[in-house]
């Protein structure tokens, strides 16, 4: 038996952040992964406007046999960090090690899109599922976000694997 295609990472488009969005039309689910700068209720298109900033890279993780698995973001924060944001895994994909493989791949991205230092993220401290993933990665806690109540997470860039 042929093993199933790996999934790919390709750019994402207004359509894929509609997809995703439709995973979590509930107000607090939203905020969990897309921030609390977005709009509520949202639209596709209020969504895409409210998470396209200049500084970020937005990209779709592919499955063949199930098109969007998963969607993320790269940033390129205070010209130092690449900034992982609105990673989010297709709910009924979940536990399966796409969020590790999303993570991994955005990281792969920042090293090849900006000249970075180290790896940085936000998270929600009830948010114990993500937590657990970046701490797995090599993340650890470096402090808060200035405004909300955000964790700040770091890694350096050698917990990026070589390929
Ligand atoms: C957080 C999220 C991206 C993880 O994706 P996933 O595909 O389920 O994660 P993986 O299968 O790759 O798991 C990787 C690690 O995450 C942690 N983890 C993920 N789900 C977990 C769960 N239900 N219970 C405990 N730990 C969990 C574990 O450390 C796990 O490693 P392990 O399998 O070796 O124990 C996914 O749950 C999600 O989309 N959540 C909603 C949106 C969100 O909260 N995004 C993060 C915003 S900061």
């Amino acid at each position: 038996m042929n093993p199933s295609p790996p999934p790919t990472l390709r750019a994402a488009t207004l359509a894929d952040a509609a997809r995703a969005l439709a995973w979590t039309p509930e107000a607090g689910a939203l905020r969990r992964w897309a921030g609390p700068s977005t709009r509520h209720p949202a639209t596709p298109e209020s969504l895409w406007e409210d998470i396209n900033h200049s500084d970020a890279t937005t990209f779709a993780l592919e499955l063949p046999e199930h098109g969007l698995a998963a969607f993320g973001q790269v940033r390129y924060r205070e010209q130092t960090y690449g900034h992982l944001a609105r990673l989010i895994v297709s709910p009924e994909l979940r536990g399966r090690g796409l969020g590790r493989l999303l993570c991994l791949a955005l990281m792969r991205e920042a090293v090849r899109l900006h000249a970075i230092k180290a790896f940085s993220l936000y998270v929600f401290p009830d948010n114990l599922n993500a937590i657990g993933l970046y701490r797995s990665l090599g993340y650890v806690e470096v402090g808060r976000h200035p405004q909300v109540n955000c964790l700040l997470m770091e890694a350096p860039l050698s917990a990026l694997p070589a390929e």
